[in-house]
């Protein structure tokens, strides 16, 4: 009683879900990526990616040497997966495309049929269900291949990625309405070549990082603009970019620490969305890493610039705006910083931790902070001038997939609630809600060990033997009802 007393001071009490029906074309989905539940990583002609080299070639980054070699199979067993999502009645389904199963060398001088045609296949049983295929164009899978030619860091990537990106509207635009053109760049860029905890694993930070997010950026916007001028007319459908944050609660609300929480948000969420929504990189990002730069004998900043022309080019290049919601963290400034520490979470010059007080998940960075989620939707809206948003990724871990998952249950009535206030009293323009996972995946350097699914796989057996959590019915309810109480009033 005491402990619950002691949450209830700390965070605002969700004892009480909101009442209110999600408007009638509100979209209920669920997600997917390419890596972490396809396998089949070199067959019917699918080239190398980077997940597929770092993990054959390092095991130990993983938990346990898990790799996406099998996983869930799903690239022999889409069927059965759109029939969970068929049973689970959501309005769309978010995979990725595997860029590596398309183009074996990443380019697009070699197409592999049997690659397209497998998109294809899941694309049409998608459709024969009437789920709306909701497609990312890039979750983290590079063809090895480019990685070879200098990765994200280099910028002959941008045409790279733009002529794939044409394929892609080429080959399934007729069928795909939504495209979303990457998946959490911030992970891309500085997990991936910053601080090294994700393919291709390289501890550049506060160097390739930028450059990666620098030449991303480009990439996304010409994508954007070869669909607007190119596809748009014909296949009238929408391009977006999902990017991802914890909410950064300030530690008091002290003004230093409401500033912290601010920058922190700038530079984690603004590095990219300021950029598209209203042109350049933020501010205090600009501001920091040159100042640090400068002190530390480099001649310019390590943050690459755009050029005016650039600027203008990126700028409003999100028909929607995907945003990952899982967890929160206090933020505070920190004292005495080290100036010649070279690295993006240096720059920011904020010191971030999780409440001893907040529920965890499996994973290490998540916990159950629901509150969070209102809060980073309400400043999305005043910065960046009311977007149409749709949460692109929201759930779950636990250690066992345990089929009673009522931690889960909790979590995605909780989340959603939040977002329901969110639209409520503040009028963000949410239309839909995306839950990570279907089923149990590889969850990168976790490997088979954090739990996200609706659906539990059995990962021990050659049939990768998927069965429904107590969660899927609480979901299917959830869309049935529009409402996450017994008694809905309508929105
Ligand atoms: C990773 O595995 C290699 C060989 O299997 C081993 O020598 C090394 O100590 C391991 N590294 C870590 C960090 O566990
Ligand atoms: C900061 O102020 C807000 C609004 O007055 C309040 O809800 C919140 O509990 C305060 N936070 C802390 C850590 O004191
Ligand atoms: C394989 O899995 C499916 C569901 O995922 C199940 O219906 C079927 O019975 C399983 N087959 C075997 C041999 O375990
Ligand atoms: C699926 O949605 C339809 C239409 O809203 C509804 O009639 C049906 O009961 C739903 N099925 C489940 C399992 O919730």
């Amino acid at each position: 009683m005491e402990y619950l007393y002691i949450l209830c001071l700390l965070a605002p009490c969700y004892a009480t879900l909101n009442n209110k029906k999600f408007p009638d074309d509100f979209m209920f989905g669920t997600a997917t990526s390419s890596y972490q539940v396809e396998g089949a990583w070199n067959e019917d002609g699918k080239g190398e990616n980077i997940w597929d080299r770092l993990l054959h070639t390092n095991p130990n980054f993983t938990v346990n040497g898990d790799n996406g070699d099998i996983t869930c199979n799903s690239y022999h067993k889409y069927k059965e997966d759109v029939a969970l999502v068929k049973e689970l009645n959501v309005t769309h389904y978010r995979f990725s495309l595997a860029w590596a199963r398309i183009l074996p060398n990443g380019h697009v001088d070699q197409i592999n049929e049997a690659g397209v045609q497998y998109y294809k296949n899941l694309i049409t049983e998608l459709r024969a269900n009437n789920i709306e295929p909701f497609v990312t164009i890039y979750h983290w899978d590079l063809p090895q291949t480019l990685q070879d030619e200098g990765g994200w860091p280099n910028s002959n990537i941008v045409d790279a990625f733009v002529d794939y990106a044409r394929l892609c509207f080429q080959l399934f635009g007729d069928e795909v309405k939504y495209w979303m053109t990457f998946n959490e760049p911030k992970n891309t860029c500085w997990q991936g070549y910053g601080a090294g905890t994700k393919a291709p694993g390289i501890k550049a930070a506060g160097i390739e990082d930028y450059l990666c997010s620098h030449n991303l950026l480009k990439a996304h916007a010409k994508a954007w603009h070869v669909y607007d001028e190119e596809f748009r007319a014909t296949q009238k459908g929408q391009v977006g970019i999902v990017i991802d944050s914890n909410w950064w609660e300030p530690s008091t609300n002290s003004s230093d620490d409401l500033e912290a929480s601010e920058t922190k948000l700038q530079f984690t969420f603004g590095w990219y969305a300021h950029p598209i929504f209203i042109g350049d990189y933020p501010k205090v990002m600009k501001n920091n890493i040159r100042r640090r730069s400068l002190a530390q004998g480099y001649t310019k900043s390590r943050l690459p610039e755009f050029t005016p022309e650039e600027i203008e080019f990126i700028k409003g290049t999100a028909d929607f705006l995907g945003v990952n919601m899982y967890s929160s963290a206090l933020v505070t400034p920190v004292e005495n910083h080290d100036v010649n520490a070279i690295g993006y979470e240096a720059d920011s010059e904020v010191r971030d931790w999780l409440s001893e007080n907040w529920k965890r998940g499996a994973s290490p960075w998540l916990v159950v902070t629901p509150w969070g989620v209102q809060k980073l939707l309400r400043w999305i809206k005043e910065q960046y001038d009311n977007p149409r948003i749709i949460i692109t990724e929201n759930g779950y871990s636990d250690y066992d997939g345990t089929l009673d998952d009522v931690d889960r249950i909790d979590y995605i009535q909780q989340y959603l609630s939040s977002v329901r206030d969110a639209m409520d009293e503040d009028g963000v323009d949410v239309f839909g809600y995306t839950v990570w996972s279907l089923m149990d995946n590889l969850e990168w350097v976790y490997g088979f060990t954090n739990k996200f699914g609706l659906y539990n796989v059995d990962f021990n057996s050659p049939n990768r033997t998927r069965t429904a959590k107590k969660s899927v019915g609480v979901y299917q309810n959830i869309i049935r009802t529009r409402c996450l109480v017994d008694d809905c009033i309508d929105s």
